[in-house]
């Protein structure tokens, strides 16, 4: 594995580094609290060319590799989580799938001005009913006779950017009998008829980013609209997760990062029993635990950006390799999350500081995307080859 970083690496890095500090550090805290959508600051990141990293210039794009990708949605979610996953979905979720999938004028016309930042893209899989199980699905989309379009109806829930998307790639079932080889995808505008947002998810963490429910009802939804062939959908919808989590295991990635950071300089800094506390060895062993795992989880992170670029040229899957990071970073973000907020002592409990919130931020990244013990069955089928 070539682990060295070109100049084009550096400099994306540092750009969304510098952004993320001046920008969109200061910001975090209030819209934690309000839970409000951060649309001044997600508009910028567009301007910046972060909303659509490896997406070709032609279609409003930075046309980068996946490692500038990794690199610059761990820089934001240093600074905030949500922006973190506001940037993940928009990039993995909807415009990876649509580009590897879609026809040219689906990318015209849907990739570029999500890419470029002026729209909001989204990925609607799961359902009340079906979270983990995704293929048991209960919405249904029905052809009409004379072939122009499909009639959608059902609701999904825990959209990511679900209340402020203008468009989404949703998954639905054409053919029941037919079970995961009857779910068919389709890129549909939020301002269709038939299409609802629904109960806004009140959440523990990543507060900014709005979540919610959503319902279709009788949505008519052009022919042209469908993502790929009937019966591909969930195929198309476990691809497009693969590139998924290589975007959280970065967030979770950040997120570690940032709790570090605070608990080392709060370490240096905090008096207790006659010295500083980064003295004693009960406090060395915890930031040198976490310094470790944060570098494992980055080498893995690596790893699985390298795959998805060796994807790209050979028509592969990096299916384990996106797994592995995620399941290993998201684990490390919580486990060094909450070793800060024990260094920080009541301090860590307190919303005076942001390490509360990476505690609370980090939990998520061990659920959304499939679950540690989704990408731990993943994993296990992957090797064994069992089911
Ligand atoms: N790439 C390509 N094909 C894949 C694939 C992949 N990564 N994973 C599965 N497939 C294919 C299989 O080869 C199989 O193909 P055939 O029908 O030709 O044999 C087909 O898909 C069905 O696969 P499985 O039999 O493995 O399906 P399953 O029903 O057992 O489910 C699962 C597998 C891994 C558990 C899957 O359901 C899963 O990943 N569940 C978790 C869902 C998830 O991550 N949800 C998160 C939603 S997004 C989100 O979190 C919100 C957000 O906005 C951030």
């Amino acid at each position: 594995m070539d682990l060295q970083l070109t100049e084009e690496h550096i400099m994306i890095r540092d750009q969304a580094r510098k952004f993320a500090q001046e920008v969109i550090a200061p910001v975090a805290e209030g819209h934690d609290l309000t839970g409000e959508f951060p649309f001044e600051s997600v508009k910028q990141m567009g301007a910046l060319g972060l909303m659509g990293i490896e997406v070709p210039e032609e279609y409003g794009g930075a046309e980068m590799d996946a490692v500038s990708y990794v690199l610059a949605v761990e820089e934001i979610s240093k600074a905030d989580a949500a922006h973190g996953v506001i940037m993940s979905v928009n990039n993995s979720l909807f415009c990876h799938g649509i580009l590897q999938f879609g026809t040219e004028e689906q990318k015209k016309k849907y990739v570029e001005p999500v890419a470029s930042g002026e729209t909001i893209g989204a990925y609607a899989l799961t359902e009340p009913t079906s979270g983990s199980d995704a293929g048991r699905m209960q919405s249904r989309a029905v052809v009409s006779e004379d072939g122009t379009h499909y009639t959608l109806n059902g609701r999904k829930s825990w959209i990511t950017s679900g209340p402020v998307a203008d468009v989404m790639v949703v998954f639905v079932m054409t053919d029941p009998d037919k079970r995961n080889r009857g779910i068919t995808a389709f890129i549909i505008e939020t301002g269709m008829p038939g299409f609802a947002v629904g109960k806004t998810e009140p959440k523990l963490g990543i507060r900014a980013s709005a979540t919610c429910e959503i319902t279709m009802e009788n949505l008519r939804c052009p022919v042209e609209n469908r993502l790929g062939a009937e019966g591909q959908g969930f195929k198309i919808a476990m691809v497009v997760l693969d590139a998924g989590r290589i975007g959280i295991a970065s967030q979770a990635l950040g997120i570690a990062g940032a709790a570090y950071q605070a608990s080392l300089q709060y370490a240096r800094e905090r008096e207790a029993f006659g010295g500083v506390i980064g003295q004693f060895q009960m406090i060395q062993q915890k930031l040198a635990d976490m310094r470790t795992r944060i570098e494992a989880s980055r080498l893995l992170v690596y790893s699985a950006a390298l795959a998805k670029e060796r994807a790209k040229a050979t028509g592969g899957r990096y299916t384990l390799e996106a797994a592995m990071a995620k399941l290993f970073a998201s684990e490390t973000a919580m486990w060094v999350a909450t070793q800060a907020v024990q260094i920080h002592g009541g301090m860590g409990y307190s919303k005076e500081l942001p390490v509360e919130r990476y505690f609370r931020d980090a939990k998520i990244t061990e659920i959304y995307e499939g679950t540690s013990e989704i990408q731990r069955m993943v994993i296990a089928r992957s090797e064994t080859g069992l089911r």
